[in-house]
């Protein structure tokens, strides 16, 4: 089957996207220590802008978000200034990028928080163990790990705060040129920790109850929306994921309420992780896709394990408007090119994902018939 479908331009609400292939979220790890985005990032994005939108890699809306060594943040004016050698670096090429903002919540290790506990909406640790910082002087390619801790219980104080945080993270993400904002409601972070029964055990009006658990999401979309306008922000979901300890009771209702929530605000798109074969998460039972379609009318933007065809297909049967390829972004900055001449794709060195400067990272070749 042909690509050509890939190739067809789209409006996702107020962006106008040349081609519907999407740079999924990658968090790459090569800010500085202190959470700065750098020129090498600015060369990154630039290699793969003629993508129809880049979605940035997770930035921390608040220090007390932020659990990933050399991720970038957008909370204060260097990081602002350092986004802008992105945008900047992105638009002279012609292309789109917007910020998805990030709080980890349970996740974050007191290590990166001056020892303290990290907070969350129940006092239930995420389900395994992750990167901590890397001790001075350690010069060994990886990190070493340590398993997640129980978070304090955030009291509304805690949730007020978070809230104001998604809205100053929008606000700057604006401030650095980006063409618009993805809310990262995904992968176990604090928002999709409130959204999932499992990790949400509240008894006040932000758990319990489906409504209750949406409250902290519709919270926040509503203060980002007073920032930004509701046609240049989009949400990543993964409601039927179970890592790092999650789980819903309901994850097709889940969806429904979501896609409502999405078309009350008229947010620009929905980025759901569903995966047809991933070996990232594992491929649902029940997808959720015909419940978020029943409530939201905009754009679906689907990813998990594409390649070129099966991307043209699910968008040939109506079952996303756009799809998203991550892993594929790392080893082919042309990865456009390639899946529009049907070229042979190159195989990330996944030593490199999360660790490392240039390596890895922005010295992966553009496809040449000399190999
Ligand atoms: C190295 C790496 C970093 C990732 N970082 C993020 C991230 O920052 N935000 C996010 O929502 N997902 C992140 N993901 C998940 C990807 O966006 C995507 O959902 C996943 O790779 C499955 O898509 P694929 O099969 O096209 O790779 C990451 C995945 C990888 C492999």
């Amino acid at each position: 089957m042909s690509t050509d479908m890939l190739f067809r331009p789209i409006q996702l609400g107020k962006l106008a996207l040349p081609n519907r292939v999407i740079m999924a979220p990658l968090t790459r790890a090569r800010a500085s220590e202190g959470h700065v985005p750098t020129a090498l990032m600015a060369d990154y994005y630039r290699q793969r802008a003629d993508c129809g939108l880049i979605v940035s890699e997770a930035t921390a809306v608040d220090p007390l978000g932020m659990g990933w060594y050399r991720a970038p943040g957008i909370w204060n004016a260097d990081m602002v200034a350092g986004w802008r050698l992105v945008t900047d670096a992105v638009h002279a090429a012609g292309g789109r990028i917007v910020a998805q903002l990030w709080h980890m919540g349970r996740l974050v290790l007191p290590d990166y928080i001056g020892g303290q506990q990290p907070i969350g909406p129940s006092p239930i640790a995420g389900e395994g163990e992750t990167f901590a910082p890397r001790p001075p002087g350690d010069e060994s390619l990886f990190l070493p790990m340590k398993p997640y801790v129980v978070p304090r219980e955030m009291d509304h104080g805690d949730i007020d705060r978070l809230v104001a945080a998604y809205a100053q993270g929008a606000a700057n993400a604006m401030a650095a040129g980006f063409d618009g904002v993805e809310i990262h409601g995904a992968n176990g972070y604090i928002i999709d920790q409130f959204l999932k029964s499992r990790s949400n055990r509240r008894g006040d009006g932000y758990g319990g109850s489906l409504g209750n658990r949406m409250r902290l999401l519709r919270e926040i979309t509503e203060a980002v929306a007073a920032r930004v306008e509701p046609g240049r922000i989009g949400l990543r979901i993964s409601p039927t994921s179970e890592r790092k300890g999650m789980g819903d009771d309901d994850p097709g209702a889940l969806a429904q309420a979501i896609g409502a929530l999405c078309e009350h605000f008229g947010l620009a798109y929905i980025h759901l992780i569903e995966p047809i074969a991933s070996g990232f998460m594992d491929m649902p039972e029940h997808p959720v896709m015909a419940r978020l379609r029943a409530s939201y009318s905009g754009a679906i933007i689907q990813n998990g394990g594409f390649d070129g065809e099966t991307a043209a297909a699910f968008i040939a049967a109506g079952q996303a408007e756009a799809i998203s390829f991550g892993r594929h972004f790392i080893a082919n900055p042309d990865l456009v090119r390639r899946l529009r001449e049907g070229l042979p794709l190159a195989e990330a060195n996944m030593d490199f994902a999360y660790v490392g400067d240039a390596r890895g990272y922005v010295d992966y070749p553009e496809w040449s018939a000399a190999g």
